[in-house]
């Protein structure tokens, strides 16, 4: 006790740095690239300053890039040039992702490519699958959209993705596309599984960027009430028993305690800082409000201690070049 014990010895400038419990590696994050089949050239996204939606033809320019800055993996998201309520492109072998996938490999071979699988970006409704009417009205149809997420998930696997992510928040969608990788001989496709997603507001600016807001109805149908503990954990353990390889919680700020509980479940386990939690520090930022460098990298920070292996971050690019001056 005190004199003793006095804690801030520990804490002088050059003795903290050596007692440090956590650090964030290069090779824990993940960067989110939105691709659009329209564009010819970068365009700025406004609700998420410093991110940009992507033609196919920057991949190459955009991969070396990441790659220069130390990082090795990226997330895919892809805007198509045209929608339907089948999500018919969504599966096509020419289709946004699936050439955006072959150049980043072309470009840096070792680039860990993760695409995301989800029929929202691609369907007129902006729904995640296949929509029909059920007993309470129109809604997200469970089995009839896993079929669906099968062709996704295998073209993306078919062009040379290393990891599938499905985002659509399905009953099943973990096995089904289990089942069908290793039908078609991609047993070694890994599965990041978005397993325990809150329907969240701050998804909010990612809509704008990925033009998948929604016609009608919500995604709290199929995707997780904030307020529910026990289900977001069962929601991670089935996609663990279904033979999913890594997890995933999000939003990840606001939900750090559930990210503390799946990461005892065994798996590698992702924490995703989504569109809001990157664009509500930004605008603070922008305005003089915060200090965005310090901010972003404590948020960060708190995502690895609370147990996150890999983080999704859109601060990818700049906390890259942060951790390396800080070293
Ligand atoms: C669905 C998907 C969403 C996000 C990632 N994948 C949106 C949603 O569920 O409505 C959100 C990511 C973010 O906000 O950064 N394909």
């Amino acid at each position: 006790m005190f004199p003793v014990r006095r804690m801030r010895r520990s804490r002088s400038r050059n003795i903290q740095p050596i007692l440090r419990q956590t650090r964030i590696h290069l090779s824990d994050l993940i960067v989110p690239l939105f691709v659009d089949h329209a564009l010819d050239k970068p365009s700025p996204i406004s609700s998420m300053p410093g991110q940009m939606r992507y033609p196919v033809s920057s991949m190459r320019e955009v991969a070396e890039e990441v790659s220069d800055k130390g990082l090795s993996a990226v997330l895919l998201f892809g805007i198509p040039k045209s929608k339907d309520d089948a999500a018919n492109a969504a599966y096509d072998e020419n289709g946004v992702v699936q050439q955006a996938v072959r150049q980043i490999k072309k470009a840096v071979p070792g680039m860990v490519v993760i695409s995301d699988v989800c029929a929202c970006e691609y369907t007129s409704h902006g729904h995640c699958g296949i929509v029909g009417e059920t007993r309470n009205g129109t809604d997200l149809l469970n089995d009839p959209s896993l079929d669906l997420m099968n062709r996704i998930a295998t073209s993306h696997a078919e062009a040379g993705a290393d990891i599938v992510a499905p985002s659509c928040m399905l009953d099943g969608m973990v096995a089904s596309i289990r089942t069908a990788l290793d039908d078609r001989g991609f047993g070694e496709t890994l599965i990041m599984s978005y397993s325990t997603k809150f329907a969240s507001a701050f998804y909010g600016p990612f809509r704008e960027a990925a033009d998948s807001g929604f016609s009608f109805g919500d995604r709290t149908t199929y995707q997780i009430d904030p307020a529910n503990r026990r289900e977001a954990v069962l929601e991670s353990e089935l996609d663990l028993a279904e033979g999913a390889d890594i997890l995933m919680v999000k939003p990840a700020g606001l939900y750090l305690d559930i990210l503390a509980e799946i990461a005892t479940l065994g798996l590698p386990v992702a924490g995703y800082q989504v569109s809001g939690e990157y664009a509500m520090i930004k605008a603070a930022a922008e305005r003089g409000w915060i200090a965005e460098r310090a901010a972003a990298l404590e948020s960060l920070t708190c995502l690895k201690r609370a147990g996150a292996d890999l983080i999704i971050t859109y601060f990818a690019r700049d906390a890259a070049g942060w951790l390396v001056e800080e070293q």
